[in-house]
Parts: C-alpha cells; sequence; structure tokens
C-alpha cells in the first residue's frame, strides 16, 4: 500500500432549508493521494469543505459519486476492514454527556472490540498521556474545552490506528494544552508511523507539524505540496519588515506592484513581496514621499499564513 488516503473525482452537495431545496455543493471533484506515513495538512478559509472532505474518508457521510479509498480498501464497499485502522478525532468534540471520562474511553474501546484486560490498559495509558486521570470521573459534559479535546484525541487513539484524521485537534486551547496536544500527535507520527490528515486554521501549527499542505477553497483542493514549494509555485518570495515613524497609508503601500500584502501595527509593517531585490527601492520611495521615517528593515521569509492569504484571494 502506497498510500493511505485517495479519493478521486469526489463531490457532495447537501440539501437543507425548507423542502430541502438550499443546495451547498461542499466538494467539487476532490482529487488526493496522501502517501502512507505522511503528516499532512489540509487548510482552508471557513466552508471550504474541510469538514466534509475527513467525513466522507470517515464514512460518516456518503460522496455523491467519486471514489474514495483509505488503506487500501474502498471505504464504501470495504469500510469494516478499515474502520478498526483509522480514527477520527474532533476539536469540537461531542461525547455521551451523561458517562465520564472513563466510561466514554470504555464505551468507544467496547465497539472497537478491545477484551476487557486490553481495554483497561489501554484507557489507563491513554488517559495517563493526556492528563485524564484525575478527570477518570468526571461527567463530560462537566470538562473544560481542554479536556474534552483531550478526551477526543484519547478515544481517537483506542485503536491504535493507522491513519488518523483529526479535525482542528487544538481549536479553542490555551497554548500550553495547544502545545501538549500538537507534542502528542507529533510523537505518534514519528514513533508509530501513523499517518495524519489534519485540519487547522492555525499557520504556525500546520507549519510546524505539516510535512505537506494541501489549500481547499470553495470545495476544490487549489494546490498542494510542501509549505516551500508553495511559496516558490505561488511566487511569493520575501516579507519586508520595517519599524517606521509616521503614519502609514496602508492602502497606497498595498497597490506598490509586487507587493501582496501588507500587515501592520503602529509602528512597523510586514509588506509581503515577489522579490525583495527589485521592489525594495520603489517601497522606499513611496514611504519616503509619505513622510515615513524608516528605522530599521529587515528581509524574512514568507510565512504559512502569507501563503494562505494569497490561496484565500
Ligand atoms: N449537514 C449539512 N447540511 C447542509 N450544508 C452543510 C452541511 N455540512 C456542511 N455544509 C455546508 O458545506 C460547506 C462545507 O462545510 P464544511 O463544514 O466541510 O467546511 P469547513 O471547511 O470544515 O469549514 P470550517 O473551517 O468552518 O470548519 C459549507 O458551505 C457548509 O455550510
Ligand atoms: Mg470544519
Amino acid at each position: 500500500m502506497d498510500h493511505a488516503i485517495e479519493m478521486e473525482g469526489v463531490r457532495k452537495q447537501f440539501s437543507s432549508g425548507l423542502f430541502r431545496k438550499r443546495r451547498t455543493l461542499a466538494l467539487r471533484g476532490i482529487d488526493i493521494q496522501v502517501p502512507a506515513g505522511a503528516f499532512w495538512g489540509l487548510l482552508g478559509p471557513n466552508g471550504a469543505g474541510k469538514t466534509t472532505l475527513l467525513s466522507i474518508l470517515s464514512n460518516l457521510i456518503l460522496p455523491d459519486s467519486g471514489t474514495v479509498r483509505v488503506l487500501g480498501r474502498d471505504v464504501l464497499s470495504q469500510g469494516p476492514e478499515v474502520y478498526p485502522r483509522m480514527n477520527l478525532s474532533s476539536g469540537h468534540a461531542n461525547f455521551l454527556w451523561s458517562m465520564n471520562v472513563r466510561e466514554n474511553l470504555s464505551y468507544y474501546a467496547m465497539l472497537y472490540g478491545l477484551s476487557r484486560p486490553r481495554r483497561r490498559e489501554r484507557i489507563d495509558s491513554l488517559m495517563d498521556l493526556f492528563d485524564l486521570t484525575p478527570y477518570a470521573r468526571v461527567k463530560f459534559d462537566e470538562l473544560s474545552t481542554g479536556t474534552k479535546q483531550k478526551l477526543a484525541l484519547a478515544k481517537a487513539l483506542i485503536n491504535e490506528p493507522e491513519l488518523l484524521l483529526l479535525d482542528e485537534p487544538t481549536v479553542g486551547l490555551d497554548p500550553d494544552v495547544s502545545n501538549r496536544i500538537r507534542e502528542a500527535i507529533r510523537r505518534l507520527h514519528r514513533d508509530r508511523g501513523v499517518t495524519v490528515l489534519m485540519t487547522t486554521h492555525n499557520m504556525k501549527e500546520a507549519q510546524a507539524l505539516c510535512e505537506q499542505v494541501a489549500f481547499i477553497r470553495e470545495g476544490t483542493i487549489r494546490a498542494h505540496g510542501r509549505p516551500e514549494d508553495l511559496k516558490r509555485s505561488l511566487g511569493l518570495g520575501d516579507a519586508i519588515e520595517i519599524v517606521f515613524r509616521g503614519i502609514l497609508d496602508r492602502e497606497g503601500l498595498s497597490r506598490q506592484p509586487g507587493v501582496y500584502s501588507v500587515r501592520h501595527g503602529d509602528a512597523s509593517c510586514r509588506i509581503l513581496v515577489d522579490d525583495h531585490h527589485s521592489r525594495l527601492p520603489r517601497i522606499f520611495d513611496f514611504l519616503s514621499s509619505g513622510r515615513i521615517e524608516i528605522q530599521t528593515v529587515d528581509i524574512k521569509e514568507a510565512d504559512l499564513e502569507e501563503v494562505f492569504f494569497a490561496m484565500a484571494k
């Protein structure tokens, strides 16, 4: 098996509203191939189709057309052969609210057919990994958001999956909990070779964890590749960081040739350009004609967030 995930021509339209007349084309022909053992990010604006794509991979919803192969099997016709080898965790976790942490994990462990001793051993080690032991007897609806998310991840690992689908695993978490969750995910991938497909709106997280990212917009994959290659293919050269005194005409600056975007604070700005060598003289002229006094200039590499904005345009 070369690919953990293969989707070809996958389309999905939702019908909703009065008489189910409102139609939303969530996926418009998705083709992706994620190699076994890879760590991929799925990025895109709200409503792009990320959760729909993960739900189709997990067979939670059916596509209208196209083929979906997971771990070398056709999900639609050979589902029962793949479910035990994969799992999904959502940052918007929804569990049986009246059951406590241990009961919830036991419930899923039973669904996956783990024997009683194996269940106990697995649950203990996952509760330990995600610092859930103190919450073992706390009901799901009494847990904080961060603890719910840790439970969602623990549940997703209960069957030791070869493929892990993560939908915004750190959304709404404080930096400390997010970092620990990221570290746990990174270790699973590195030490056990688990294939991961993760959605996130956090570009730093994607940059830190993902070997490749795919950009989805309006139900279509627009580009995929290593972040560095995407930057190059989009012609995103450098970010010029300037500390200045004065009042910046951001609009005017954004209109200068070769400028993709301008982010700025009170006394500093970051200008994303295709090539800083050729663009700097004109940018300096523009700033000095606006009575901006330049204090420092730094040239940095474009980051994934800038790739995202360029893709989302
Ligand atoms: N059950 C549903 N019924 C009707 N429309 C739906 C349903 N689920 C998703 N959609 C629509 O399909 C499109 C894709 O939604 P999806 O949840 O996959 O986006 P997403 O990329 O995960 O967005 P976000 O970043 O906000 O989580 C959206 O327009 C959404 O409104
Ligand atoms: Mg989503």
